[in-house]
């Protein structure tokens, strides 16, 4: 392995503003040795890691950073206006914003296979990614959200290690898109990279945010992807995380999401019959992903959820709670 991807041992832990500020201003220098007077791209999703990579770049080489945010139509509800908001608006990013929902629900119509399903998202969002990559002149550099469990999970993987599920992150351009790697937070642990996230000014809740798969709600929305279930989903999964924020639980709990299967029952609504899908509520506490246990909800939270969800959302007639660790349900149904 590289040794610049080893991280030493004598490297202290980064717990406080401190020993933030004087990374970041290690790698603010560093960062321009690298890149001179060229262009770096980045794909920004809005998750933790390439906002905090995006903030870094962003002071240290300003608008010779190039954001691209793909919208792969799989997004949370408003997750998208956020991240403009937050970069365009607020920081001034140079941000490519594309809009390529149609595209990829149109590729996804009709596939029930959760593998094909990731197949399918993770390659169409390297090759809309590259198709944008390609639109812009002057790019020298690709910058890369990737931080050390990252490194330790690919040495796993180089060792034929069996993974359970094909997750999707970016990696892997074409051929003539090679670029050098800017991968300022390599050596860092997760809970180091949201320390180095608010002392460069990102909010709180940004940078503790719940993980949120690359495919998205692509792997929540359970077999063959619909637009009006999807819809649902994400408007039942808005209400679900705005009543965790009322109640706390979004503090205390790691994630937690709703997954919509492809199946109906009978309901009753204004005295007719109503056929609906079921909102399946998961919330899991969990150190490393790799084991999870159940988070308690108290009733009357779950009741005041259901109650919001089966009034609220056009096609949902039942919720339902899923209480099963990891192992032997995996976080995500797919
Ligand atoms: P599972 O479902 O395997 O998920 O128990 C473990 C954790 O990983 C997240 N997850 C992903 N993260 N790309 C990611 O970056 C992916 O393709 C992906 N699939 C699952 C999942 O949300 C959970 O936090």
């Amino acid at each position: 392995m590289e040794l610049s991807n080893v991280r030493p041992e004598s490297m202290e832990r980064i717990t406080n503003f401190e020993l933030a500020n004087a990374f970041i201003d290690k790698q603010v220098a560093l960062v321009r040795e690298q890149v001179g007077d060229k262009k770096v791209l980045l794909a920004l999703s809005g998750g933790v890691d390439s906002s905090v990579v995006a903030a870094l770049l962003i002071k240290a080489i300003g608008k010779q950073l190039v954001c691209v945010h793909v919208n792969h139509g799989l997004m949370r509800k408003d997750e998208s206006e956020s991240v403009i908001k937050m970069f365009k608006d607020g920081m001034d990013a140079n941000l490519i914003y594309v809009d390529a929902t149609d595209h990829f629900l149109d590729l996804l119509a009709g596939v029930s296979d959760p593998e094909s399903k990731r197949k399918i998202i993770g390659k169409e969002f390297i090759t809309v990614f590259a198709e944008e990559a390609r639109k812009q002149e002057g790019i020298s550099f690709l910058a890369q959200g990737t931080i050390y469990p990252d490194i330790l999970e690919s040495i796993k993987a180089a060792e034929g290690k069996k993974a359970v599920k094909s997750h999707h992150n970016v990696g892997g351009l074409p051929e003539d898109l090679q670029f050098e790697l800017v991968e300022p937070l390599k050596l860092l642990f997760k809970d180091e990279v949201r320390v180095v996230g608010e002392a460069l000014g990102l909010p709180h809740a940004m940078v503790y945010r719940q993980p949120f798969p690359g495919p998205g709600l692509g792997v929540r929305c359970l077999g063959a992807i619909t637009r009006d279930r999807l819809h649902a989903l994400r408007e039942a999964d808005a209400i679900l995380r705005e009543e965790f924020e009322i109640c706390g639980l979004s503090e205390k709990v790691w994630q937690y999401f709703i997954a919509v299967p492809d199946i109906k029952s009978v309901g009753v609504k204004d005295e007719s019959r109503y056929e609906g899908w079921p909102a399946i509520i998961r919330a899991v506490n969990t150190k490393d992903a790799m084991t999870a246990t159940i988070e308690e909800i108290p009733y009357a939270v779950l009741h005041k959820i259901t109650d919001r969800i089966t009034h609220e959302v056009e096609g949902i007639n039942r919720v339902l709670l899923d209480l099963t660790p990891k192992p032997i349900g995996t976080i995500e149904w797919e």
